[in-house]
C-alpha cells in the first residue's frame, strides 16, 4: 500500500521516522503528521522550532504553527502564540472548527491553555544565551540581526490516499514582536489537497508570501506535473522574478509530495530534507539549487556533514 512522508531539513529526519512507522502500521495522514512535527518541538536543540527556539528581539519565543486536512481542506493555524510546547496541536485542534480557526498572540495562547494543551517556558537557557549574545554582537557591529529561520514543514500520506500538511517555527530570530511568517499561511507556508499533493516551505517567509509557492506547487501537481517539476517550475522562475523585480530574493526551500508518494524538492540554498515511502525507507538528502538556474541537485547526506551538524546544534554558546 502506498504511503509517503517529506518534511524539511536534517532537524526532521527522527519526527520522518516516527511517522513512517504510523503510517506503515496503518495510521492516519494528521495523525502522523503532528507525530512528526511533535517530535522537532520537542526537541531543545532545534533552535528555530519549538522548545528551544529563538526568541524575538524582545526575548519572547513567538511560534507560529499550522495544519491542514487534505480530505476536507480544513486548516488551523497560530501566530505568535506563546509558552506552549506543541504549537502544532494547537493548530489542529483550531482546525475543527469552523470559525475563529487562525488565531494569534494572546488570543491563541489563551486558546490553548483552556483546552488544557501542554503550558511551559520555551525559551531555555541556551536560547537566552544566543539572544544575550546577538545584543551584544548588534551593540559593537555593524551587522544585521536576522538569522535562522528553519521551519519545519512536512507533508504525510497514508494508506488510505488521506493526506496532510503541517509547519511549526519560532520564526525569524531576533523578529520584531508580533512578526508572523508564512508558516501559519495557508498556500504561502503549506498546501495539501488529497486528490493531488502537498506542499510545505521553509526559509524567508516575507519572500515566500510574495509567491503564494506552496499552493501554486500544489496547483501545478493538479495540472500534472511531477512533485520535482512543479517544485522547479514554481520555484526558480520565482527567485529570478524576485531579483528583477524586488532586487533581491531570500533563502527558500520546498519539499512536496503528491498522492502516489512521489516527491519533490527546490532551493536556493543548500537545503537539507527527510523523506520516506513504501518504495525507500525514510532517509536525509541534501539539494542544492542546479547550475542551470531552473532544477535541483540531490544527493545523499554524509556522515561528515551529519557529524559536523550534531557537533554544531550542541557546541556551546560562548
Ligand atoms: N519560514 C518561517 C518564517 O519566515 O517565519
Amino acid at each position: 500500500m502506498t504511503w509517503g512522508t517529506i518534511a524539511t531539513w536534517r532537524m526532521a529526519h527522527d519526527g520522518v521516522v516516527k511517522a513512517s512507522d504510523l503510517l506503515t502500521a496503518g495510521g492516519q495522514a494528521g495523525d502522523a503528521v503532528e507525530a512528526l512535527i511533535n517530535v522537532v518541538e520537542a526537541y531543545p536543540y532545534y533552535k528555530s522550532v519549538g522548545y528551544g527556539g529563538l526568541p524575538n528581539e524582545e526575548g519572547v519565543v513567538e511560534m507560529d504553527a499550522a495544519f491542514m486536512d487534505g480530505d476536507t481542506l480544513a486548516q488551523g493555524a497560530v501566530g505568535g502564540i506563546h509558552n506552549v510546547m506543541h504549537a502544532v496541536s494547537v493548530a489542529r485542534a483550531l482546525s475543527h472548527q469552523h470559525y475563529n480557526s487562525f488565531r494569534v498572540g494572546d488570543g491563541a495562547t489563551k486558546f490553548a491553555q483552556l483546552n488544557g494543551f501542554e503550558m511551559t517556558n520555551m525559551l531555555t537557557d541556551r536560547a537566552k544565551a544566543r539572544w544575550q549574545k546577538r545584543l551584544a554582537e548588534l551593540a559593537t557591529e555593524n551587522m544585521t540581526p536576522y538569522d535562522g529561520h528553519d521551519t519545519v514543514g512536512a507533508i504525510t500520506l497514508d494508506t488510505t490516499g488521506s493526506m496532510a500538511a503541517a509547519t511549526s517555527t519560532s520564526g525569524l530570530f531576533m523578529k520584531k514582536a508580533g512578526r508572523v511568517g508564512d508558516s501559519p499561511l495557508s498556500g504561502s507556508g503549506y498546501y495539501v489537497d488529497s486528490e493531488i499533493g502537498g506542499a510545505a516551505a521553509t526559509g524567508l517567509g516575507e519572500d515566500i508570501m510574495k509567491g503564494c509557492i506552496s499552493y501554486e506547487i500544489v496547483r501545478r501537481m493538479g495540472e500534472g506535473e511531477t512533485p520535482q517539476e512543479a517544485c522547479d517550475h514554481a520555484v526558480y522562475p520565482f527567485v529570478a522574478k524576485l531579483k528583477k523585480r524586488y532586487g533581491k530574493a531570500g533563502e527558500f526551500s520546498l519539499v512536496a509530495m503528491n498522492n502516489r508518494g512521489e516527491w519533490g524538492v527546490a532551493t536556493n540554498v543548500e537545503f537539507t530534507f527527510s523523506v520516506g515511502n513504501d518504495q525507500a525507507a525514510p532517509r536525509i538528502l541534501i539539494a542544492h539549487p542546479g547550475v542551470d538556474g531552473h532544477s535541483t541537485l540531490i544527493e545523499p547526506i554524509t556522515q561528515d556533514w551529519l557529524d559536523a551538524y550534531e557537533k554544531r546544534i550542541k557546541a556551546p554558546i560562548e
